[in-house]
C-alpha cells in the first residue's frame, strides 16, 4: 500500500477578530492510494477546514501535510498551486460551472488553464472518458442551465477528474441534490474509486453518502474523534455505519 496523503498534528486557528477560533486542534491521518474515505461530524467540527489544508487550499497554523510525496503545507504559494493543479481535484457543494460553456468546455477548463488545447488528441479522449464515467454521454453540448442539478454536479466531478489527480476532494457534493440525484453522484464517485483506483476524500453530513466509503473519520471539535472501518462493499448499505454511529452516541 502506498500512502498518498499524510497529515501530522495539524492545527488551524482562524483570527477573525479579537478572539481566535481553533478550528483544528491536532489532526493526524494517513490515506492510502485508492481509498475512499469519508469525513463526518457536526457542523463547525472542522471538516471543511481539514479538507482545505489536506488539499493545499490553505495553510495550517502548525503541523504538516504530505501530498503525493510533497510537503504541500510548506511550499510557497506558487509551488502549492502547481502541486494542487496536478495532484488534486475539488468538488464543492455549489457546482461552480461556467454558464456560457457547454459540458465539454467546462470539463476541459483545467486544460485551458494549463495552456493546453482540450479539443485535440489525448486530452479530447480524456474528456470523452470522464463524460462516460459520470454517465453524461449525449449531453456534451448542453450548457449548465440545460442540465438537471445532479447532471451539473456530475460535470463538476468530471472536471475534477479529467486531469487524473492523485486525490479527489469533495465537500458536501450532494448537499444541493435530492435523494435520487445524490445517489447518482455518489455512484459516479464510487465508479471513479472502485473501477479506476481514484483516491477519494468526501466530507458529508449524510450517513447514506458516508456508507460508500471504506473508512469513516468522525470529527468533533477540531479533532478526529473516531474511525469506523467499513471495508470495501459494493452495496453501500447504511445499517453497519448507523449502528456504529449510534454506539458512539452520534
Ligand atoms: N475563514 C474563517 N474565519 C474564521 N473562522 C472560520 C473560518 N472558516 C471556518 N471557521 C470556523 O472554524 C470552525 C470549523 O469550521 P469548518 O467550516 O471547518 O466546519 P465544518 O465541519 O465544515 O462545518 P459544516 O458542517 O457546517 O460545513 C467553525 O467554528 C467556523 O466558524
Ligand atoms: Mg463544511
Amino acid at each position: 500500500m502506498t500512502t498518498i496523503l499524510q497529515a501530522r498534528n495539524l492545527t488551524k486557528r482562524y483570527q477573525p477578530g479579537m478572539t481566535g477560533v481553533d478550528a483544528l486542534r491536532g489532526v493526524s491521518l494517513d490515506i492510502q492510494e485508492g481509498e475512499f474515505v469519508a469525513l463526518m461530524g457536526p457542523s463547525g467540527s472542522g471538516k471543511s477546514t481539514l479538507l482545505q489544508l489536506l488539499g493545499g487550499l490553505d495553510q495550517p497554523s502548525s503541523g504538516d501535510v504530505m501530498l503525493a510525496g510533497q510537503p504541500i503545507s510548506r511550499l510557497s504559494e506558487d509551488q502549492a498551486t502547481r502541486l494542487r493543479r496536478s495532484e488534486t481535484g475539488f468538488v464543492f457543494q455549489f457546482f461552480n460551472l461556467i454558464p456560457l460553456l457547454d459540458v465539454c468546455e467546462n470539463i476541459g477548463l483545467p486544460f485551458r488553464i494549463a495552456g493546453q488545447n482540450p479539443n485535440k488528441g489525448e486530452l479530447k479522449t480524456r474528456i470523452a472518458d470522464v463524460i462516460e464515467l459520470v454517465d453524461l454521454k449525449g449531453k456534451e453540448r448542453h450548457k449548465p442551465d440545460q442540465l438537471s442539478a445532479g447532471e451539473q454536479q456530475r460535470v463538476a466531478v468530471a472536471r475534477a477528474l479529467v486531469t487524473r489527480p492523485a486525490i479527489l476532494f469533495a465537500d458536501e457534493p450532494t448537499g444541493n441534490l435530492d435523494y435520487h440525484t445524490g445517489l447518482e453522484l455518489l455512484d459516479a464517485l464510487w465508479a471513479s474509486c472502485h473501477d479506476r483506483g481514484q483516491t477519494v476524500v468526501l466530507v458529508t453530513h449524510d450517513s447514506k453518502a458516508a456508507a460508500y466509503a471504506d473508512r469513516v473519520l468522525v470529527m468533533n471539535d477540531g479533532r478526529i474523534h473516531d474511525q469506523i472501518v467499513l471495508g470495501r462493499r459494493a452495496t453501500h448499505e447504511t445499517g453497519p455505519l448507523i449502528a456504529r454511529l449510534a454506539q458512539l452516541g452520534l
